[in-house]
Order: C-alpha cells, then sequence, then structure tokens
C-alpha cells in the first residue's frame, strides 16, 4: 500500500467513525425519553415533580410550562369560561364523558371534576391534542372558546373537552396540586 492510498483510508476511517458517533449519539438522545419513563431512577423521579409560581397569571390568561417533555397548559379562568364550562354536564359531552383527571380516572367529565380548585378558577392540563399529539392554541380559540388544535380540527371547550372534531379524549389533566395561595406542585 503507498503512502497516499494509507492516508485515504485513514481519512476515509475517521469520517466514517465520526458519523457512526454522531448518529449513535442522536439514537441516544431519542431513546432517552422513552427509558426514563421505563426506570425512573432518583433523580428522574425527582424531576417528575416541579413547583410552577402561578402569582403572575392574571384572570383569563395562561402560562405554558415544560413538564416531563410536554407542555402543560396553566390557565386562571374567566368567569364567563367557568360559567360556560359549568353549563355543559358530562352527559351532554358527545366524545369523551369521562374527567381524563390523573387525579382520579374514575370521576366523569363534569368540570368541577377537572379543576384544580372548587371555584374552577385554576384548569391545569397537558398540552397536547388527544388526537395524533399537535399542541394545541388556547386564548379562546375554536368553536367552543378554549382550545383549537388546527393540525385536524379538535375543537376543546373552556374545560380542554373535546366537543368536535377527530380528538378521541378530552385534553388530560396532569397529578397537580396547590402547595400553597401561589404554587402549584406537578406530579
Ligand atoms: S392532532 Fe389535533 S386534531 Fe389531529
Amino acid at each position: 500500500m503507498s503512502h497516499a492510498e494509507d492516508h485515504e483510508g485513514t481519512r476515509r476511517d475517521f469520517l466514517y467513525y465520526a458519523t457512526a458517533g454522531a448518529g449513535a449519539v442522536t439514537a441516544g438522545a431519542a431513546v432517552w425519553p422513552l427509558v426514563n419513563q421505563m426506570n425512573p431512577s432518583a433523580d428522574v423521579q425527582a424531576l417528575a415533580s416541579i413547583m410552577v409560581d402561578v402569582s403572575g397569571i392574571e384572570p383569563g390568561t395562561q402560562l405554558t410550562v415544560k413538564w416531563l417533555g410536554k407542555p402543560v397548559f396553566i390557565r386562571r379562568r374567566t368567569q364567563d369560561e367557568i360559567d360556560a364550562a359549568r353549563a355543559v354536564t358530562a352527559d351532554e359531552l358527545p366524545i369523551d364523558k369521562m374527567s381524563q383527571n390523573r387525579n382520579n380516572m374514575e370521576l366523569d367529565a363534569s368540570d368541577e371534576n377537572r379543576t384544580l380548585d372548587e371555584a374552577g378558577e385554576w384548569l391545569v392540563m397537558i398540552g397536547v391534542c388527544t388526537h395524533l399529539g399537535c399542541v394545541p392554541i388556547g386564548d379562546g380559540a375554536g368553536d367552543f372558546g378554549g382550545w383549537f388544535c388546527p393540525c385536524h380540527g379538535s375543537h376543546y371547550d373552556t374545560s380542554g373537552r373535546i366537543r368536535k372534531g377527530p380528538a378521541p379524549e378530552n385534553l388530560w389533566v396532569p397529578v397537580a396540586a396547590f402547595v400553597d395561595d401561589s404554587t402549584i406542585k406537578l406530579g
């Protein structure tokens, strides 16, 4: 083998390994969330709960935080939004009559069973459309004044319940609770 061929071979080897290395890193990153969910270790379990300061959220606005890789909508509803949600009982819902509330999955989808507080001012939901996973638009979007997923046209009401479109379930309510007047714990 000439010196030139030897050099070329070395360079090819280097390029090959560099590409393989980059591929391995990408694959590792993609697999990471699944591994976390299947085998939560102590540090991952610590991350499974986060505290969110909600003192700056005005009525009629929402905060979106990222939790466990997903957007979480924390909305402080107006009285009109609460009234609209509470005027529609679970029986009247056309698609999903269950709360989809991870705090208690047995409950029906009455608005009272989805909100964090009794008065219904605070609504916390995973911001992922239950059809194919897009992030719905909020702030009164859609035909029912709640959230709208433009991917395939799912309309959610002011309680995050699916009212029209292909989504099969109401937006999920995660395990959440107030730990003091201005702090919500997720997880
Ligand atoms: S992903 Fe939302 S309607 Fe299809």
